[in-house]
């Protein structure tokens, strides 16, 4: 078999056989195939598109690039939970405790943040002392004692993945439905989840900008992740402002944390209670969507969801306290709030720009290499559709200096648009793929 007759029979629309496929990916995770060739194969894919049966061939051959999780010696129905990313997206950090306090058990890879996202791992990392470094023992275990276990992504998992996605950035072959699909849903079928719940955003702040390009990549993902013998489930969710009100890791922390009290509801809320339900019901913890809904709310009301992520912290080597007294987490040392230039009603805050200001603030990474600080960032007193008077706060910074706080706030300002009228706010949910 020969690279470039693989290149140029996608090149000029042809169907690639799996073993085409297998080629090209284990030769390329091996280093045997350059990048210009894969650059040259990818792009092609980006034009041409694949059929249904080579994204699965191809989303199947980058699973068994690396190790596979094994989770078969855990008892009882495994549940993993993926967000495809978005600004003050803290919903791992409440709903796997939620879900878990349930007796589902919650296996959960996780990444860092870059650019205007952040990533659950950095937010976790609050907790003083608390690691996702996990080995595969401590992970399976960990989830069998306490139910719910969150470990950053091996180096063996998906090797094939990495390599392809840093390539893809570099080469503008990151907008491809297949490539996209397969990326996402080889990494989930490696770590070995019986049940798959996908969080697809859209909107400003999301990857994919309308709710039409994310509902076709949710299809076909939900497709994928069944053909894999595994139960998916695809909630597409708005993303046209920041989640919930928080945004910068321990003031999302904080967030997740009054949720799990019983004290914050809202957008975050209602998206919890959808994702949760649609683990519970598919695991069969749950016999239909409103049961669900009345368990999730009722571990709330009870204090076993937060009594749940106090377990999970104190697990991963973190300090429990801080669960019960959130002062014992990272805090800025200067606040400032950000007047409101207008009066009316706030018709839109900016969502990739707010996480943006976060990023700037220091919050978030610019490159992989960044290092940043968990203790800023802002938090919104104004969402869209609320009113607002002239010189009101829309929102809180959280600096480490008046001259970063006052630039922040300037910044976050001008991602606030206003109107005389009340606006349409479409919910949080959007549609549910089965
Ligand atoms: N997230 C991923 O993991 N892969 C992609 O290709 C895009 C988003």
């Amino acid at each position: 078999m020969q690279m470039t007759d693989i290149i140029a029979k996608k090149r000029d629309g042809g169907e690639l056989t799996r073993e085409e496929i297998g080629y090209f990916i284990t030769g390329y995770t091996r280093g045997d195939i350059p990048d210009y060739q894969a650059s040259a194969l990818l792009m092609a894919i980006v034009w041409r598109g694949m059929t249904r049966r080579e994204t699965l061939d191809l989303t199947l051959a980058m699973m068994h690039s690396g190790e596979t999780l094994d989770l078969s010696s855990i008892t009882g129905v495994k549940a993993d939970k993926h967000s495809t990313g978005g600004v003050g997206d803290k919903t791992s950090l409440a709903l796997l405790p939620m879900v878990a306090a349930q007796g589902v058990r919650m296996a959960k890879m996780s990444g860092r943040g870059l650019g205007h996202t952040g990533g659950t791992i950095d937010k976790l990392e609050s907790f003083p002392g608390f690691s996702c470094a996990l080995t595969d023992e401590a992970f399976l275990s960990q989830v069998e004692r306490i139910g719910l276990a969150i470990a950053g992504q091996t180096a063996d998992l998906d090797p094939a993945d990495k390599k392809l996605y840093a390539l893809r950035d570099v080469t503008g072959t990151v907008s491809s439905i297949p490539l996209i699909v397969s990326s996402i849903m080889s990494k989930k079928l490696a770590a070995g989840a019986d049940v798959i719940v996908l969080d697809v955003k859209c909107g400003d702040g999301a990857f994919m900008k309308t709710e039409e390009d994310a509902r076709t990549l949710a299809a076909e993902m939900v497709e994928i992740g069944k053909m894999a013998g595994r139960r998916t489930v695809a909630c597409i969710t708005g993303m046209d402002q920041p989640l919930g009100r928080a945004v910068g890791n321990a003031l999302e922390v904080k967030e997740a944390i009054a949720l799990l009290s019983g004290s914050f509801g809202g957008d975050l809320l209602e998206l919890c209670l959808t994702l949760g339900s649609c683990i519970l019901t598919e695991s069969g913890a749950a016999a239909n969507d409103a049961d669900a809904r009345e368990k999730l709310e009722r571990g709330i009301a009870d204090g076993s969801a937060l009594a749940k992520l106090a377990e999970l912290v104190e697990a991963q080597g973190g300090d429990r306290r801080a669960v019960y007294d959130t002062s014992l987490l990272p805090s800025a040392p200067v606040t400032l709030e950000v007047p409101s230039p207008a009066g009316g009603y706030v018709s839109g805050i900016a969502a990739e720009h707010s996480g943006l200001v976060s990023m700037h603030l220091g919050g978030g990474r610019a490159t992989k290499d960044s290092v940043i600080d968990l203790s800023v960032g802002f938090v919104l007193n104004k969402k869209t559709g609320d009113t607002v008077a002239p010189g009101e706060s829309l929102a809180t910074i959280h600096a480490h200096d008046e001259k970063s706080a006052a630039e922040a706030a300037a910044s976050l300002s001008g991602c606030f648009s206003f109107s005389d009228t009340k606006p349409e706010t479409p919910g949080i949910i959007r549609t549910i793929i089965r």
